[in-house]
């Protein structure tokens, strides 16, 4: 069941913004055109996955850095272990993980976004 999210005109081309749709949250993202829905918590800790940045499909999560691709959910990088004040970055650590992203489709009738929250 597809259901108005928000206005084309609130998101900017390749940026994204928190929804809430009968109870579930959600971040709508725009690339190339086109409208991409996916969970808005973190699949490793629960962040909020729109005050990250989106680079295309990729989504990074703000707090550890984990990378997502908004078209399919899928975690395609895990978090970065927290470093040390004033250190370099720490390498990616292969022994955490994150959880993917669930999606929604979405697409653009009108003007309007929707979403088929099912
Ligand atoms: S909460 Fe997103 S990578 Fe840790």
């Amino acid at each position: 069941m597809f259901i108005k999210a928000l206005s084309e005109s609130e998101i900017a081309p390749g940026g994204m913004r928190a929804v809430e749709l009968d109870g579930r949250e959600i971040v709508v993202c725009e690339y190339s055109g086109a409208y991409y829905a996916v969970a808005r918590a973190c699949g490793h800790a629960g962040a909020r996955l729109e005050r990250g940045a989106l680079t295309g499909w990729i989504l990074t999560c703000p707090l550890h850095f984990a990378q997502f691709d908004i078209r399919s959910g899928e975690a395609l990088s895990g978090p970065v272990p927290k470093a040390p004040a004033g250190a370099h970055p720490a390498p990616r650590d292969p022994a955490l993980k994150t959880s993917a992203l669930r999606t929604w489709p979405a697409r653009a009738v009108s003007g309007w976004i929707y979403v088929d929250i099912d």
